[in-house]
């Protein structure tokens, strides 16, 4: 049988981590407390520049925290992209606010430019609050969403968010490791500009805990704040006395053991990542018809997925033929995820400027991009993607 050559599977150092998770086993350390757990925060801390970093269940697990301590409200609407994987809207829904959709521009996140325009045009600001002018519900943030590894356009997005009063939630769940190089942001890392940061560690992210996520705060009150929320809100250890209503979204140590070491490897990951995107670019712009996608050039990005757009006329096969001809050599890709706007639990919600989102969705294609892609696999995939463009 043919190997399958894979989008993107883990990249784990086998004895650091059974070595952990052995300390784990034998201590009886396997739940929510535990030394690793402090060690990867302090680790995430230290790479990202921040002061603190609070570990959780999930990246979703960290979004849900983060409406919530900002203080979303059932009656609020949340602005939202509407080219992203469905965890980073849910969380919307789940303290009962109501998602509006907002396109991409090319980085395929939020296009700054759709943003301002809806809150100039669609919006009013009354008394230092923004509302919808149709619904006259209160929109008191944005979550944005820095896909694909990309660096969503923060400079414009912090400028407009602060003329409209919205707290700035970054959804970095797939760019730990990006950062500017240039511009007002230079040396920031996705997540640490607007108000939160979330990142992922589920299996397919950069670096993985299994599962996992750990979220970032300007204001370390609010991330105080978070992994008390985090922990059923226990005030007291011995009594068990709550003020408010928590979740139990803790990060374990067993997903820390992991993390620890994982976080070690990421620069290297990324150095890898790079040199293979390199290598495809070059290749695939030799390709009629088929374009790698830039990352943002003010950037030095993770490059954790590889994009390409695939011009169906000029190709020979659009996105989705394309995709099964691959499949059919063994070469696993994906394309971009339902557009959550077109999504049943979402039909009814107000929509502003889907036409790029669209167009992108309909023509992209995600090729295999692990950190542990064989040089022989890069070639296999150039070769069969040459070969299968029509003469
Ligand atoms: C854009 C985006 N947001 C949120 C999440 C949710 O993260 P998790 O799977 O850790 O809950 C993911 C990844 O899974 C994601 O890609």
């Amino acid at each position: 049988m043919k190997k399958v050559i894979n989008l993107s599977v883990p990249n784990l150092d086998v004895e650091p981590i059974l070595s952990n998770l052995r300390e784990c086993i034998e201590s009886g350390w396997v739940s929510t407390g535990g030394r690793f757990i402090t060690e990867f925060e302090n680790k995430i801390a230290v790479y990202t520049k921040s002061k603190k970093a609070v570990g959780v269940q999930s990246g979703t697990a960290g979004l849900h925290l983060a409406l919530d301590v900002l203080g979303v409200k059932s009656e609020d609407e949340v602005l939202v992209p509407t080219l992203t994987f469905i965890a980073a809207v849910n969380p919307v829904t789940y303290v009962g606010a109501t998602p509006v959709f907002i396109g991409c521009d090319d980085s395929l996140c939020i296009d700054p430019n759709l943003l301002e325009k809806f809150l100039k045009e669609e919006c009013f600001i009354k008394n230092g609050v923004t509302y919808n002018k149709k619904t006259l519900k209160r929109i008191p943030a944005l979550i944005l969403v820095h896909v694909f590894g990309n660096m969503a356009d923060m400079e414009k997005i912090m400028d407009i968010a602060s003329r409209f009063n919205l707290k700035v939630i970054e959804d970095s769940t797939e760019a730990l490791g990006t950062y500017y190089t240039a511009g007002k942001y230079v040396g920031k890392y996705a997540g640490t500009i607007g108000d939160i940061g979330i990142y992922s560690f589920n299996a397919n992210k950069i670096i993985t805990t299994g599962g996992g996520g750990m979220v970032l705060a300007k204001d370390e009150k609010i991330l105080d704040r978070i992994r008390s929320l985090s922990t059923q809100a226990k005030k007291d250890d011995l009594y068990f006395i709550h003020d408010e209503i928590g979740y139990n979204y803790r990060m374990l140590n067993l997903q820390a053991a992991l993390g620890t070491t994982q976080i070690d490897g990421l620069e290297k990951f990324i150095e890898t990542k790079t040199k293979n995107y390199m290598r495809y670019k070059e290749a695939i712009s030799k390709i009629e018809g088929l374009t790698l996608l830039d990352f943002n050039s003010a950037t030095r990005p993770n490059y954790w997925f590889y994009s390409i757009v695939v011009d169906e006329k000029r190709y020979g096969m659009n996105k989705d033929k394309l995709l099964n001809a691959l499949v059919s050599e063994g070469i696993q890709t994906r394309p971009i995820w339902g557009l959550i706007h077109e999504q049943k639990p979402y039909l009814k919600n107000e929509t502003y400027g889907s036409e790029k989102a669209i167009w992108y969705h309909n023509r992209v294609l995600n090729i295999p991009c692990s950190s542990n892609l064989g040089d022989d696999e890069i070639q296999t995939v150039i070769d069969v993607l040459k070969s299968l463009k029509k003469k």
